[in-house]
């Protein structure tokens, strides 16, 4: 498909907004739905600013099931990219019936009105998370899924939602994107990762210690078994994260029903929360002061991924490296500044 109308939910957040350009770039015809409860107001207006044509955007809700249909009743979508969900692990602890209600009953929604209304191509938007603490690096896809909290098992029970209606529905198209860390923002500095909620993430937390609006990084934890005792994470540019959605949709086009798959998205390479600091002061000119703190609960030690099958399935390698991502991160923030 070089062409089609693309409905992606959760559009206007980071990742969805960036995956907007890349499908505009390659030619399709991509229409936002989104909430707009984590994503700012602007995100349209920029996007249009990008691409010098108006943004399409329909604000609903994935929780309501009959907006879900009218977004899709009648409007010709080739494809449904299902990145609407919410994503904060603590609150998932404590709001277990809100995650599961935005992330698996929005998912069956969107479903539900997908085939009410004959689209039959769908990818989703899936974690690194359900493999929760991998026994071997790198994580392949056959490895063992363990998520560690309501976030990833609600991830976990989508992709098994999804692989039962493909199961049952030979012509629905299937893509699952197990995406380890997206990290950066556009060229343009107009889109980046900008949470109208609190952030936790690492990058983003380090972005607002080097804007002067944290006063330091707390490290959790220096006593892993790694080199310098940090985490270690596969950090991808999310322009690449963005192109593997491109050939994600052209591989379920070009396959049908058998081009389905399920992919880690990553770079194969881990990064140390110490590298990732060092690089960031490194492209940003400005100091990263940081305080070692005791470890955050759930996390893991390594986790990177095996990229072999996202090769073998949509032709896809990660171009870009951590220099690349933090710097793109610190255009975008001193542009929005
Ligand atoms: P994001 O919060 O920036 O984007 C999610 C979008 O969904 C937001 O624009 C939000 O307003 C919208 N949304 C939330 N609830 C909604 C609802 N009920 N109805 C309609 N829209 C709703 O997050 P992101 O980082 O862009 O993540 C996109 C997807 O990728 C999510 O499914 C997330 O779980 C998954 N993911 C993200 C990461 C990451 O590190 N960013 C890693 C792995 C997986
Ligand atoms: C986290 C989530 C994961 C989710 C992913 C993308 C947890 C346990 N996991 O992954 O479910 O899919 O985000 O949204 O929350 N770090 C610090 N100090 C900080 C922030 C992070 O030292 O202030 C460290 C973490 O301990 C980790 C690394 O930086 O080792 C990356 O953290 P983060 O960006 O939160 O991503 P993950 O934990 O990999």
């Amino acid at each position: 498909m070089t062409s089609g109308r693309v409905l992606l939910t959760g559009g206007a957040g980071f990742i969805g907004a960036h995956v907007y350009l890349a499908l505009v770039d390659s030619g399709f015809e991509p229409v936002i739905l989104d909430n707009f409860h984590n994503a700012r107001r602007d995100v349209p207006d920029r996007l249009t600013q990008i691409t010098g044509r108006p943004t399409p955007v329909i604000e609903a809700d994935i929780r309501d099931e009959a907006a879900m249909d009218q977004a899709m009743r009648g409007a010709g979508f080739d494809a449904v990219i299902h990145f609407a969900a919410l994503k904060s692990v603590p609150d998932s602890q404590s709001d277990p019936l809100g995650y599961y209600q935005v992330n698996v009953g929005g998912l069956i929604n969107v479903t539900r009105a997908m085939q009410a209304n004959g689209v039959a191509r769908i990818v989703f938007s899936s974690s690194a998370a359900v493999y929760g603490e991998a026994e071997a690096m790198p994580v392949t896809e056959e490895s063992a899924v363990r998520p560690q909290n309501n976030y990833a098992r609600t991830k976990l029970v989508g992709e098994q939602f999804l692989a039962a209606l493909a199961q049952a529905e030979p012509q629905l198209g299937l893509g699952i994107l197990r995406y380890f860390n997206p990290v950066g923002a556009h060229p343009s500095g107009l889109i980046g990762e900008d949470p109208s909620q609190p952030a936790g993430n690492l990058v983003p937390v380090i972005a607002q210690v080097a804007m002067g609006r944290r006063d330091r990084l707390m490290i959790f934890g220096d006593d892993w078994p790694t080199p310098d005792g940090t985490a270690i994470r596969d950090y991808i540019h999310i322009e690449d994260l963005a192109r593997g959605h491109v050939l994600s949709l052209q591989a379920l086009t070009d396959g049908g029903g058998s081009g389905s798959h399920l992919v880690n998205l990553g770079t194969g390479r881990g990064h140390s929360v110490r590298e990732v600091i060092a690089c960031y002061q490194q492209v940003s000119g400005q100091p990263i002061p940081n305080q070692v703190v005791p470890r955050r609960g759930g996390d893991a030690a390594v986790s990177y991924a095996d990229t072999r099958l996202a090769d073998q399935k949509l032709g896809f390698r990660a171009r870009y490296d951590l220099a690349a991502m933090c710097g793109s991160n610190w255009a975008f923030m001193r542009a929005k500044a």
